[in-house]
């Protein structure tokens, strides 16, 4: 793994199809959920299927600070020793690099009664509130305090409440959920979220000895148990399926044929209709004990029209890549970003690689062109990071990429697994 520093560049080339086998590891977005979700209960864990990223590193980092010693004994392994000696408070510089630090909230509050927590940071694609997080918490019994630069909340034990969502936000689901496996009574949250990381964060819990029911469902229900209910436990991470959508769209712009290995395509089900209809071929394969998908690509891909949804709508992080196919497809597709108003930011960069995009409000409009051009662009966030490279890999000639840390931050050595399957990619600097 890279540390991903400012200077470090990726140089692609189209350079005709990817071929070959790919292992896709564990998910970033439950990884990190998992290991906040150690500060619950003393003991050492241990996490497997944990992808080789940045952000799990800042997220170790920021759970020393805590108590919780993280240690990787081998390539996809995490240990995590719960001390029992837990600092509920949170030092802003490790916060400010992850949004999912703002997962440590629930835990800390539940176990230790106090948190004090700068707020948190993550991509540059808009504001991001976490008022759901503090009125679900309220309603359990806690009190907050801002600053200018701090959070802080207070409780005696928290107790059960009945919540519902405006909006079945990630994060709030998984704070409300930790935060109310210690609380007294029961808890229900409605309209919650059901992604397939919030079902992980929810099988883990359960192995841990809480009481949890409705998962993966929109409606979850939390029974408190007492402190010593918990145990530290072995997992292995759910399969990312944002790396997984990130092959499968390379595999589309090079014309390709991939077999995509390590996934769950039934946590992907809209997401594979909609590559189906543009024409990708895909099917089920097992090697060697690991089943995936085989995927083939069409000689040219068709335009669809796609709006982004909570689970189990089209996920926002496959956007990026969905325009970027959409960039060399045939026909028009439009694209409809209901999660984040302000996440089309890359779409300058695919412009600058030659791809006919117009945007207006929350709608993208996107003229398929027979091929893009390399250029130089720039990822300004993980997702588009990752759609830069895919775009790369569309385009004649070379296609240098700069502000390569944020892909390392959700990309297990994406360089290495394109370039074993015949992309022309390198990192340089
Ligand atoms: N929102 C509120 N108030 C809240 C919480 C959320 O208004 O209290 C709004 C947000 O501003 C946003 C929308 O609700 O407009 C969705 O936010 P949500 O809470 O669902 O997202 P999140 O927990 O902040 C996670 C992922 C994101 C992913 C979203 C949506 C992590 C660390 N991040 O964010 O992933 O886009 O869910 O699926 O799990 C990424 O991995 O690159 C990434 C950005």
């Amino acid at each position: 793994m890279s540390t991903g520093v400012d200077t470090e560049t990726f140089v692609v080339r189209g350079s005709g199809p990817i071929k070959g086998t790919v292992h896709v590891p564990g998910a970033k977005n439950s990884v990190l959920k998992l290991m906040a979700t150690t500060l619950l209960t003393d003991g050492t864990f241990e996490l497997t299927n944990v992808p080789d990223i940045v952000d799990v590193t800042i997220m170790g980092e920021l759970l020393a600070a805590l108590g919780v010693n993280m240690q990787r004994p081998a390539p996809g392994q995490l240990l995590l020793t719960n001390t029992g000696q837990i600092t509920p408070v949170a030092p802003y510089e490790l916060v400010e690099k992850i949004r999912a630090s703002i997962n440590v909230l629930g835990p800390l509050l539940t176990r230790c009664g106090e948190v004090r927590l700068s707020m948190p940071g993550g991509d540059d694609f808009g504001a991001r509130p976490i008022d759901m997080h503090i009125s679900g918490l309220k309603a359990m019994g806690a009190e907050f305090r801002f600053t200018d630069e701090y959070l802080e909340a207070r409780c005696e034990r928290l107790h059960g409440a009945d919540i519902t969502f405006d909006f079945p936000s990630v994060g709030a689901t998984e704070n409300l959920l930790t935060a109310a496996v210690f609380a007294e009574g029961r808890t229900t949250i409605d309209n919650c979220a059901r992604e397939p990381e919030i079902t992980d964060l929810c099988n883990f819990l359960v192995a841990m000895g809480a009481d949890v029911s409705g998962i993966g469902t929109s409606r979850l229900t939390i029974e408190g148990v007492e402190r010593d209910a918990l145990r530290p436990v072995s997992y292995y991470t759910v399969p990312d399926r944002i790396q997984a959508a990130t092959y499968l769209a390379a595999t589309a712009v090079s014309n390709g044929e991939l077999n995509v290995l390590g996934i769950r395509p039934d946590d992907m089900t809209m997401l594979l209709d909609r590559f189906g209809d543009m024409g990708l071929q895909m099917s089920p394969v097992e090697i060697d004990g690991a089943s995936g998908l085989h995927v083939a690509a069409p000689e040219r891909m068709r335009s669809i029209d796609v709006a982004t949804l909570p689970y189990p709508g089209i996920a926002t992080d496959y956007k990026p890549l969905i325009i970027t196919m959409l960039s060399v497809a045939d026909g028009v597709g439009i694209v409809t970003e209901n999660l984040y108003p302000g996440r089309f930011r890359y779409v300058e960069e695919l412009q600058r690689l030659g791809a006919d995009i117009g945007t207006t409000g929350h709608h993208a409009v996107i003229r398929g062109v027979p091929r893009l051009c390399g250029a130089e662009v720039q990822a300004h966030d993980i997702r588009a990071g990752a759609a830069m490279v895919v775009a790369g890999l569309a385009a004649e000639g070379e296609t240098i990429i700069s502000g390569v840390h944020h892909i390392d931050r959700g990309y297990d050595d994406l360089v290495g697994r394109l370039s074993a399957v015949g992309a022309d990619i390198r990192r340089v600097g």
